[in-house]
């Protein structure tokens, strides 16, 4: 079949606006505002043209439940064929002997791994939320802390690093039935072959959560996980830049059970079109192009991270090797509250984050997170750091309810205005 732009029936935005123009508006308004300032949440990226014009296709019209091969329906021998590609190109990117691509999100392929290695009650050893982990590693208000028993370790109060002693500690007490590795808000290499130790030694599944750095293990800038780890889980959306949407790989042993706690354990129909999506964002991260996108990542968030220690912040564990920092602003009397706020008033868009020991509640906090991925796909380099750096100092110290408070933050925002319009988002 055809697959020139002729034949291509994809986004159209003219028919948007013509049939809904309220919903057009919010695509305009969000694209104005994308393009309009900083982003520096570290989960979030720019996903490719490509990857959008594959999400907006026919692919999404199609049920599919099942595998390809094995469908409940007819008519899935086209979408077979994205599933099929995706899962070859996820193998083949990660050295995985299995691949699923499936998960609707983070969230549902991490239930997925709760599914295929625990019941109800088991103990999981996981970083505990406040120190980084993520709400699916054991919190009390999701799932994962409701029907199973969490065990978690902490980083160090001096250092803001793993303490590889205490989870060996933990294990060999507990003995937990899965130690998961990965977090939300950590900032550094995370030591596999240590874990993939602990987790022998206790007989535990290991599962690497790699949400937010397997975009740099796909551009071979960091270690990989997939060699020591039974699964793999992340999501596709950040450093990635894929679309929205989660993803496995794991050894072959397992594959059989992950794939039944996906389809049909806790999943109805996949969405092809994702699955689609996933598949091209996996094709872009296997060029050189994406590796040394990946490589200027880390580089950018590493300068960004000193810079913003040179305006006061206290940057947790001392520096970053990802794409992530975690700053503690109590060295400069402001909360991640008050800071997430101002900033947002300024055109940058971070967020608060609890760090290690806080002493607020998490709502408040004492930290802010901040990610170098979407500013990179922009085209910045270390060259623009510290005044992203300056910017964004400016704007937390800025008291929004006092006139010279809100003159500062209306200088800064027509800053970041002048340097966002250097590096467009979605540049035609
Ligand atoms: C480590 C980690 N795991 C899982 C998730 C969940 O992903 P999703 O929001 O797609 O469910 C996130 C999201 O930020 C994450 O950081």
């Amino acid at each position: 079949m055809a697959a020139d732009s002729q034949h291509f029936w994809g986004p159209d935005y003219d028919a948007l606006k013509a049939v809904d123009p309220e919903i057009a508006q919010v695509v305009d308004d969000e694209l104005t505002r994308l393009r309009g300032g900083l982003q520096l949440i570290a989960s979030e990226n720019l996903t490719s043209p490509a990857v959008l014009a594959a999400l907006g296709s026919t692919l999404s019209n199609k049920y599919a439940e099942g595998y390809p091969g094995r469908r409940y329906y007819g008519g899935c021998e086209v979408v077979d064929q994205a599933e099929l590609i995706g899962v070859e190109r996820a193998k083949k990117l990660f050295g995985a002997e299995h691949a699923n691509l499936q998960p609707h999100s983070g969230a549902n392929a991490n239930l997925a791994v709760y599914a295929a290695f625990c019941q109800p009650g088991d103990k999981v050893l996981a970083m505990s939320l406040p120190h980084g982990g993520h709400l699916t590693h054991g919190a009390k208000v999701s799932f994962s802390g409701k029907w199973f028993e969490p065990v978690p370790y902490t980083v160090r109060e001096d250092d803001g690093l793993i303490d590889y002693d205490q989870v060996r500690d933990l294990a060999l007490e507990h003995r937990p039935k899965m130690i998961v590795a990965g977090a939300t808000a950590y900032p550094r290499l995370i030591d596999f072959e240590k874990f993939r130790a602990i987790a022998d030694e206790v007989g535990a599944i290991l599962w690497v959560d790699a949400a937010h750095f397997i975009g740099l293990v796909a551009g071979q800038a960091i270690p990989s996980p997939v060699p020591h780890a039974d699964v793999v889980t992340f999501t596709t959306h950040k450093v990635l830049r894929g679309p929205r949407g989660g993803m496995l790989v794991s050894r072959a042993e397992h594959a059989k059970a992950l794939d039944k706690a996906v389809f049909p354990f806790l999943q109805g129909g996949p969405l092809m079109h994702a699955v689609a999506a996933k598949a091209t964002a996996l094709a872009e991260a296997a060029t050189p192009d994406y590796q040394a996108y990946a490589r200027q990542v880390i580089a950018n968030a590493q300068a960004l991270t000193s810079a913003l220690e040179t305006q006061g912040m206290r940057a947790i564990s001392g520096g970053t090797d990802t794409h992530l920092a975690l700053l503690d602003l109590q060295p400069l009397g402001v909360t991640g509250k008050e800071a997430e706020a101002r900033s947002g008033l300024a055109g940058i868009t971070l967020n608060k984050n609890a760090i290690p020991y806080d002493p607020q509640p998490p709502m408040t906090a004492s930290g802010i997170r901040v990610g170098s991925p979407s500013i990179t796909t922009q085209g910045m380099t270390e060259a623009e750091m510290g005044d992203v750096a300056r910017l964004i100092a400016t704007a937390v110290t800025a008291d929004e309810s006092t006139d010279v408070g809100q003159k500062t933050l209306g200088e800064v925002r027509e800053e970041v205005g002048t340097l966002v319009s250097r590096f467009p988002a979605y540049a035609r």
